[in-house]
């Protein structure tokens, strides 16, 4: 049973579905400079929902939604470090509408998509990105504080460190990116800190994508395995976030990469103070690992491939389905990782991301057969139900994604959303929006509260 205030929604990401990329003052984010992969669409047009941002949200009322998760776009916002105000009016009129539409605005702060000028000049590496981010906030919660509730500091930290060559380009040394990773927790300490001393009274926390990790075979060894990639993987995040220090067996991995990053007297005074108020994480699938010795460190992207020698290796568990992308799908596995969370730390939860892409076939009468994403959410929506009544308290459930986007690095073709937008990786055609079957059939489940899935 869901509770009546239950939170049914979905997500999106700004330089996944707006688009306008250099549009009214905005500057480019790392994500409009960087390569994308040569047989994937760019992120400047995605699905043009700024400019389609009335009809959007018109499209999410009538699919019942009582929250939508998005996130601001930095460099449209403050692009240079200096506020723009046709950005934050773009925000305003989101809001509103949503609002208008008792819509419950779930924010981001941060989604992958670093302004090209703080890029340019080290990002996350550079330690005055911690103060820059600090500003940035501090506009957001001073703007939109009085509409805005819930509040996310950074969307999957955990894969941008682990998986940042895919998803954004960042191609460095372990021990750059634990230093990187290292400003990050800081710099979302902070602005957890500077949200709790305004006038606010809503809630903020992190984003990470959290998975339960399996060990290949029941031996010591593999489970061994399996709590280091679990600590490298998602404990380091959550312990940051929750108690403000870093995990020790997570610790233990960045000592072997000689990535320990400098952790100054003031960091940990910053982290140990400012600690979240919920925990919202993406969910996609398990991992399962093997002990794994010798060989190459392996990244991967954010569900599967990541190899530590030494430590671990994440290999294909042969008892699950695959999406035609290649991710293993676990229901299941939804409910361990949220014990796992809950047990772990004892805040409510809100999942804000969970989803199949695929390739959806838009038919000649405007209609969309997307069965396999309906038995995929189901599925999860069952196994999240179980969870609730097991005693692990959600705030909501905000699946990925509202409308289709760009993937991060395997382009259009590869497809989330409840509704259609009709362009491909190359043809922008003319952007019309179709609903899906899926679409239908969220709008029913929600009007019974879960109960008719
Ligand atoms: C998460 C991200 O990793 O998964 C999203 O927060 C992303 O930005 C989603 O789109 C699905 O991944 P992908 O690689 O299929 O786009």
């Amino acid at each position: 049973m869901f509770e009546k205030d239950f939170l049914w929604g979905a997500s999106t990401s700004a330089y996944q579905v707006e688009g306008a990329w250099n549009v009214d003052g905005k500057e480019p984010s790392v994500q409009d400079i960087r390569q994308v992969p040569e047989n994937t669409s760019d992120f400047k047009v995605a699905a043009d929902h700024y400019h389609h941002v009335k009809e959007d949200v018109a499209l999410f009322s009538e699919l019942g939604l009582k929250a939508y998760r998005f996130s601001i776009s930095w460099s449209r916002v403050m692009p240079n470090g200096v506020i723009n105000p046709k950005g934050v009016d773009f925000y305003h009129t989101l809001i509103d509408e949503l609002l208008k539409n008792n819509i419950e605005p779930i924010v981001t702060v941060f989604h992958f998509d670093l302004p090209a000028s703080l890029y340019k000049q080290g990002g996350w590496g550079n330690r005055q990105t911690i103060q820059a981010f600090a500003d940035y906030c501090t506009f957001l919660f001073d703007t939109f504080g009085d509409k805005v509730h819930y509040w996310q500091t950074i969307n999957e930290q955990n894969m941008l460190t682990l998986a940042g060559k895919l998803i954004s380009g960042n191609k460095k040394t372990w021990k750059d990116i634990f230093q990187e990773n290292h400003h990050m927790l800081v710099a979302q300490s902070k602005v957890m800190g500077i949200y709790h001393n305004s006038d606010h009274s809503g809630k903020i926390g992190p984003a990470p994508n959290i998975c339960a990790v399996y060990p290949s075979s029941p031996s010591a060894e593999n489970q061994l395995a399996a709590d280091y990639m679990s600590a490298f993987r998602n404990w380091l995040y959550l312990d940051a976030a929750v108690f403000g220090r870093y995990n020790a067996q997570a610790l233990e991995i960045l000592r072997a990469l000689d990535a320990v990053p400098e952790i100054t007297l003031e960091d940990e005074r910053i982290m140990k103070q400012n600690t979240c108020d919920y925990i919202a994480f993406n969910y996609y699938n398990t991992a399962c690992v093997t002990s794994f010795d010798l060989g190459e460190i392996k990244e991967g992207d954010q569900q599967k491939g990541l190899a530590i020698p030494g430590f671990f290796k994440s290999i294909e568990n042969p008892n699950l389905p695959q999406t035609e992308f290649g991710w293993s799908i676990d229901p299941t596995g939804l409910r361990v990782t949220a014990h796992q969370i809950y047990s772990r730390y004892g805040l409510p939860l809100l999942i804000t991301e969970n989803g199949l892409g695929g390739r959806d076939k838009l038919e000649e009468d405007g209609t969309i057969h997307d069965n396999y994403r309906i038995d995929y959410l189901r599925q999860h929506i069952i196994e999240l139900e179980k969870t609730i009544e097991d005693g692990v308290p959600f705030i909501g459930y905000c699946p990925w994604s509202a409308i289709d986007l760009i993937s991060t690095h395997e382009g259009i073709r590869k497809r989330y959303g409840f509704i259609y937008v009709n362009r491909s990786d190359f043809d922008l055609k003319d952007l019309k929006r179709y609903r899906k079957d899926s679409f239908y059939w969220y709008q029913h489940l929600i009007e019974t509260n879960g109960r008719e899935k």
